[in-house]
């Protein structure tokens, strides 16, 4: 039994549809409505009194210091103690600080004093990302619970069975889902569970900080930076996700987590100054980008720009804290005129930027731009045919946030091509050819050394000539 302060959001979920756009949520909400097992309430007394155990997912956003304002909880925790006729579990799902725990168990001791129940408190956090909840919950590399008791432990393993049994269906995978190793249940304090959700969320954003410092490294050094990350990701010690530079990190997680972390270690005596630094160059990102932009268009007032992707990442239409939102504002400030498309995000872009001018057709933001910006990389975008797109900008000038295309093949297809910390095409073309020179020396070198008598005349036959090289056609300009 769910429910929520905002009956409209109930009133849509009662009517079978999911109030954000998540792929296969409308899926799991009728799988589960049909058996039964989920229903909605606008009544909060009757969602109290449904259950045993007691998940809080309300909302925990940054006050205006940086901190998480937990009154959300607070009002909640009054309305479980007031509301419950038996004992409950109360389980912690919101991101919240440490120690939020220990706050919310007295709160519920106070406010239900009167009825004399027991309210036990555990933490919950959830790990899962925007655009692949279904499949992160479904298929967790882990899950945290801080409890207090062992009938609290036990009670949530009874809930997370059929996910550490992998004995669900998951609507993800159509047939049977890849095989996996079970995910971990890891069973701490409340305190380190609390600390975990927090602590994981701002390494991730000190990844991405460190690969956009270093992208800003590459620019200046002539390197390419997908290629350091790459290599630097084959270190199991480092691995290869959150080194993806761009236009940074947002939403409505990683940037209000890291601020609410640096300030609760504020308010214990210590200074996260490494988590603030990454929140320093987080910020820089955009302006840099436009930065570029400026630089590329000379004078920027009156151009047209189209703008693809304003959710703040692919598979979501979430756009809260969105870098592409901050470019549109800012270049709109500058007399732009902003031509943007999303696969999902314009409806709620609509309401933030309202005077912006939203075509759902992709193709119809690069017609007569004089520059195309690529702020949210969407896998529809990669795909879209550049040739085309070419052919109806007005200047075929393209500024890539994300890093979402090929530079060799954009310059291929005639494009003014910028994106981030890969400045030289021309050398990585001239690499690529390079090396496909020297795959063509060692298949004709094969036989040889397969035989075992490799001599000088061997390998000065197997290089191809020079005719050969010149005549060799540029790159292919396919898709990039
Ligand atoms: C995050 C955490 O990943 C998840 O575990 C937690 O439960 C909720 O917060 P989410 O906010 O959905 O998930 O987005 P995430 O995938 O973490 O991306 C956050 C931002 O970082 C996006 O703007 C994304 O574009 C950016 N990002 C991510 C990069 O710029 N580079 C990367 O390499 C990865």
């Amino acid at each position: 039994m769910c429910t929520d302060n905002d009956p409209a959001r109930i009133a849509t979920l009662e009517a079978g549809r999911a109030p954000i756009y998540e792929p296969h949520l409308d899926t799991v909400l009728a799988t589960a409505r049909s058996a039964g097992r989920l229903a909605f309430t606008r009544s909060a007394g009757e969602a109290v009194r449904a259950g045993d155990n007691i998940f809080i997912c309300v909302g925990t956003p940054p006050r205006q210091t940086g901190e998480a304002d937990l009154s959300a909880i607070d009002n909640v925790a009054r309305i479980i103690a007031t509301e419950a006729r038996t004992p409950k579990l109360v389980i912690e799902k919101s991101t919240v600080p440490a120690q939020t725990g220990l706050q919310l168990k007295r709160a519920l001791a106070v406010y239900g004093r009167k009825n004399g129940l027991t309210l036990r408190v555990a933490s919950n956090p959830e790990f899962l990302r925007e655009g692949t909840a279904v499949e992160d919950f479904m298929h967790p590399d882990r899950i945290v619970v801080g409890v207090e008791d062992e009938g609290s432990e036990k009670q949530l393993r009874e809930i997370y069975r059929p996910i550490l049994e992998g004995s669900r269906h998951c609507p993800v995978h159509t047939a049977a889902c890849p095989p996996a190793p079970a995910p971990h249940m890891l069973v701490t304090s409340m305190t380190s569970s609390e600390l975990i959700k927090h602590a994981s969320n701002s390494f991730l954003a000190l990844k991405i900080s460190y690969a956009n410092v270093l992208a800003d490294l590459c620019e200046r050094l002539g390197a390419d930076v997908e290629e350091v990350t790459s290599a630097m990701g084959l270190d199991p010690r480092i691995g290869p996700q959150f080194l993806r530079a761009g236009l940074g990190f947002g939403g409505f997680c990683l940037p209000k987590d890291v601020q609410a972390f640096v300030r609760l270690a504020e308010s214990v005596g210590v200074d996260f100054g490494l988590l603030k630094e990454a929140e320093r160059v987080n910020r820089r990102r955009v302006g840099l980008f436009l930065d570029e932009v400026r630089r590329a268009l000379w004078v920027v007032k009156d151009k047209q720009v189209g703008v693809l992707g304003l959710a703040f990442k692919p598979n979501t239409d979430d756009v809260r804290l969105a870098p592409a939102i901050e470019v549109i504002r800012q270049l709109a400030a500058e007399g732009v005129q902003v031509r943007a498309s999303d696969p999902q995000a314009m409806e709620k872009a609509r309401a933030i930027l309202p005077d912006v001018e939203y075509v759902r057709d992709p193709y119809e933001v690069a017609k007569n731009a004089d520059a195309l910006l690529i702020t949210t990389e969407w896998e529809e975008f990669r795909r879209m045919d550049w040739k085309r797109i070419r052919d109806v900008m007005a200047r075929p000038l393209v500024l890539d946030g994300r890093n979402l295309l090929d530079p060799v093949q954009m310059k291929a297809l005639g494009f003014e091509y910028y994106s981030v910390g890969r400045p030289d095409a021309q050398a990585k073309l001239k690499r690529r050819r390079n090396s496909a020179i020297v795959i063509q020396a060692f298949t004709a070198l094969k036989p040889v050394l397969q035989e075992g008598h490799l001599s000088k005349t061997a390998i000065l036959e197997a290089r191809p000539s020079s005719r050969d090289r010149t005549k060799r056609q540029p790159l292919e300009p396919g898709n990039p």
